[in-house]
């Protein structure tokens, strides 16, 4: 007998990539997509794909894994337990934060988050730095290492005390990141603004979850990405704006982008299916509904839609910020803690892909084109993972899902595989759904089960963001005095 050509063949499969949909056999060897066409031989492995959608699996750029927040309060989610719901959601890479605290030596939190990862993640992971203490040794030293060993994206908060850099500090990670070719991702919210408004509903007794919104106003957010937008040409580099919730934001990056800026955003669920109203429930059962910046309202929820169709928000990921709803995450203090105490954030990284195919491509809003650029391929190329990850395409990772667009779910929180043990999701019925998974062509979810050990997942060092690479818009600011302040690029 002659052995298989391949070591997975998944046939007759209704596949689309960012760019089209067609019909095709697809032939994997060694975890790789040796072939696209029709009526290729069997693998070793033959899936039947007639009936599914074959689509590149999701690329999360954006959760928080096994991580200490700000706050002090750890994540409910270890590197297992969050790329095992990941994968059950359809997503086969998560680029995860590596988060510095004031007092931590860089060199220390990456080898720390890689350990713990390397020993649990069962699908592939990459890492953003977190970065709040940029000092001198941090900018001269470990920033450029960490990037050239493959770390080429760097999260800067603009609020939270104990994460917030001010706008001089901002600069200066600019002028690092544009030299050592790394992408900017930004938290833009206005630190004061939110500092005033909280304390003055403290002061008059209005505490809970509901006020959350409330302190962080819409204007906060626009504010806030203005000024990030203005820094990053400043500097010359690109920036992308994470977490978008607010119309106005959407406008800002919009007129920013037309201008010529190279500025990118990002937006996630919550800013699609929740709203500000959602955390209007008596005690503290609202705080299941606050993240950061929060949910906004219909409005705001169809600029978010308009601004995934137009392009001027490219890549949509979960934000996951996995607390429980107890004293070890949202509320430390019981149903005594206030709106300023609870950990802010919402789980999604298994909803995230069914909530978009459901309400999105199922709905009509968007094309199942559109769906594959914003939840795949455009992570790929933003973050310097393309063009290994985000298409299926030869000589890329089969990192391939088959989705059942016939299958309608109900959510509940004990059918999701996370560690929360509640989603803001439940009771909604979803359209289409994830059925097999596989990641550099192994099979990891198949008949709603498991099917691969803890640590199976790769990292993956990454390469140029490709908003660094390819600069598709010249900045506005190039040369108006970059080389009188020494600003360098190394091309
Ligand atoms: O509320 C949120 N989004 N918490 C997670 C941390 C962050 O800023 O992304
Ligand atoms: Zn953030
Ligand atoms: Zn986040």
């Amino acid at each position: 007998m002659t052995p298989a050509s391949f070591d997975l063949t998944i046939r007759n499969g209704r596949i689309s990539n960012a760019d089209r949909t067609f019909h095709a056999d697809i032939g994997v060897r060694d975890g790789v997509i040796v072939a696209i066409a029709p009526n290729l031989p069997p693998g070793t492995q033959d899936i039947d794909a007639s009936g599914r959608w074959v689509l590149p699996g999701g690329i999360d750029s954006h959760c928080h894994i096994e991580q200490l927040s700000g706050m002090g309060v750890m994540c409910a989610d270890d590197f297992y337990s969050g790329t095992v719901s990941a994968a059950f959601g359809g997503t086969t890479t998560i680029l995860s934060f590596a988060a510095q605290h004031r007092n931590d030596s860089i060199p220390e939190v990456v080898q720390s988050y890689s350990r713990l990862a390397a020993e649990k993640a069962v699908i592939d992971y990459g890492f953003h730095l977190i970065l709040t203490n940029p000092d001198e040794t941090a900018l001269r030293e470990h920033l450029p290492k960490v990037i050239r060993d493959g770390i080429t994206s760097l999260k800067v908060y603009m609020t939270y005390d104990k994460l917030k850099l001010d706008d001089y500090q901002l600069l200066e990670v600019m002028a690092v990141a544009g030299e050592e070719g790394a992408l900017i991702m930004m938290h833009a919210e206005n630190h004061d603004m939110i500092r005033w408004i909280a304390h003055r509903l403290l002061e008059r007794g209005h505490v809970a979850p509901k006020f959350h919104a409330v302190a962080h106003d819409k204007l906060a957010e626009s504010e806030a990405t203005n000024r990030a937008i203005a820094l990053a040409r400043l500097a010359d580099v690109p920036v992308l704006i994470v977490h978008v919730a607010g119309r106005e934001t959407v406008e800002v990056i919009r007129n920013a982008r037309q201008l010529g800026a190279a500025v990118y955003a990002e937006s996630c669920p919550q800013y699609l299916f929740l709203e500000a109203d959602d955390s209007d429930l008596p005690g503290v059962e609202g705080a299941k509904f606050c993240c950061s910046p929060p949910p906004r309202d219909v409005d705001s929820q169809e600029a978010v839609w308009d601004g995934l169709k137009d392009g001027t928000l490219g890549v949509y990921s979960s934000d996951h910020a996995p607390y429980r709803f107890d004293e070890t995450g949202k509320l430390p203090k019981g149903d005594a803690t206030t709106f300023k105490e609870m950990a802010n954030g919402v789980p999604g990284i298994e909803l995230r892909l069914p909530l978009l195919f459901s309400e999105g491509v199922m709905k009509g809003r968007i094309s199942i084109e559109e769906f594959v650029a914003l939840t795949a391929t455009n992570h790929a190329r933003m973050y310097g993972l393309a063009p290994r990850k985000g298409a299926i395409a030869v000589g890329a990772d089969a990192d391939i899902v088959l989705w059942d667009p016939e299958r309608s779910v109900c959510v509940n929180a004990a059918m999701l595989h996370d560690n929360v043990g509640y989603t803001p999701y439940e009771g909604r019925v979803l359209q289409g759904w994830p059925e097999q998974v596989f990641s550099r062509g192994r099979c990891v979810v198949r008949d709603n089960a498991l099917q691969v050990e803890r640590g199976t997942g790769q990292y993956i060092a990454r390469g140029r963001p490709d908003p660094l690479a390819s600069r598709p818009t010249p900045s506005l600011e190039r040369g108006r005095f970059s080389e009188l302040v020494g600003l360098q690029r190394r091309d």
